[in-house]
């Protein structure tokens, strides 16, 4: 199977479940767990911050950071076509009690300008808004690398109006080969963020929040209350490790595939609604496709893929993907569409 249905399909290579069998591991909740402890550092020094903490997924570092940063009845500011906002379950609502408030990025970034609209004044009418969440890469837009000195521009906006900001930098590896940039500055307007281990960097489980030391030790209680608290997480850990030591400087491999996909779908006559700046391409088909039947094709000859609804699919591209595999699914494609 040519599995394009997302990058969180990846297994762990080889040499990474090597590490995982030789980690050093102790109890994680005592802090005892010494390759859990060199994870978390090596996390945060790639990202620019003083601390970090292993979280089982992504959902729950972002859910971490909310519980983190805000208290319950607080607003907090989400781009509409966000994961947090979409696909998250509604914790952030129903566990961490916040109301969310939207705003419509393009391709992912919003400006201080439209910050500024959606933030509510001060007055006894209104809940307290104390967070921003952005998101790098943008899932939902296609892999989008937000525009960074839109970025920084907003960040220092919310900054002067007290506000924290966190990253879901789920893809931010990917953001920052893209950009040719180290993951550090694409994080440093941020107080927090969030990356995963488990999607491109193909580790089993896992991703990590980084932020400051105080705002790591807060973290790791909303942890606990999650019931987040691992023990010989090292096991963990080490694929982790294996992710930012080698899996991480390979992505750029994965976005020259998914250009070359994109360019030979446009020329079988579909429409690529992103940029493809990263891993993910949009397709929108017209007519009477329906992506159900093409995908249900497609997959009997061997190529996986997700519709996002009737018209329209995405398609990820991650390590297990290689240029023959590309060539092979472009032409089962090309039968079926012939
Ligand atoms: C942008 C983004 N944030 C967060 C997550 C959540 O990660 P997890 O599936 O590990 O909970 C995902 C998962 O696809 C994602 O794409």
């Amino acid at each position: 199977m040519i599995d394009l249905r997302s990058d969180t399909v990846t297994k762990p290579p080889l040499a990474m479940r090597e590490a995982i069998a030789a980690a050093e591991v102790g109890d994680d909740v005592f802090e005892e767990d010494p390759t859990v402890q060199r994870l978390e550092q090596a996390a945060a020094e790639r990202l620019g911050k003083e601390a970090g903490l292993l979280t089982a997924s992504g959902t729950m570092g972002n859910l971490v950071a909310l519980l983190t940063h805000a208290s319950p009845g607080d607003e907090v500011i989400l781009e509409a076509d966000s994961h947090i906002f979409n696909y998250e379950a509604g914790g952030a609502a129903r566990v961490a009690g916040l109301m969310p408030r939207l705003v419509s990025g393009r391709r992912g970034t919003f400006d201080s300008k439209q910050l500024a609209a959606v933030l509510r004044p001060d007055n006894i009418h209104f809940p307290p808004t104390t967070l921003v969440c952005m998101e790098n890469t943008h899932n939902a837009s296609g892999g989008s690398v937000l525009d960074q000195p839109t970025v920084q521009e907003t960040a220092a906006y919310a900054r002067e109006r007290g506000l924290a900001l966190h990253l879901d930098g789920a893809r931010i590896f990917n953001a920052a080969a893209a950009a040719d940039v180290e993951p550090a500055e694409l994080c440093e307007p941020f107080d927090s963020v969030m990356f995963c281990l488990s999607k491109g960097l193909a580790a089993p489980v896992g991703s990590v929040l980084v932020g400051s030391r105080g705002f790591i030790q807060k973290a790791r209680q909303r942890r606990k209350l999650l019931g987040g608290g691992m023990r010989q997480a090292g096991v963990i850990a080490a694929a982790g490790i294996y992710a930012l030591e080698v899996m991480a400087k390979r992505l750029t491999e994965d976005h020259r595939r998914a250009r070359c996909l994109a360019d030979a779908l446009t020329g079988l006559g579909l429409t690529v609604m992103n940029e493809v700046a990263t891993n993910i391409i949009n397709i929108r088909l017209s007519g009477d496709l329906s992506a159900y039947a093409l995908l249900s094709a497609w997959r009997s000859a061997g190529v996986a893929a997700l519709p996002r609804d009737e018209k329209n699919i995405r398609l990820v591209l991650h390590y297990e993907i290689s240029d023959d595999d590309v060539t092979a699914a472009v032409a089962a494609l090309a039968q079926i569409l012939g």
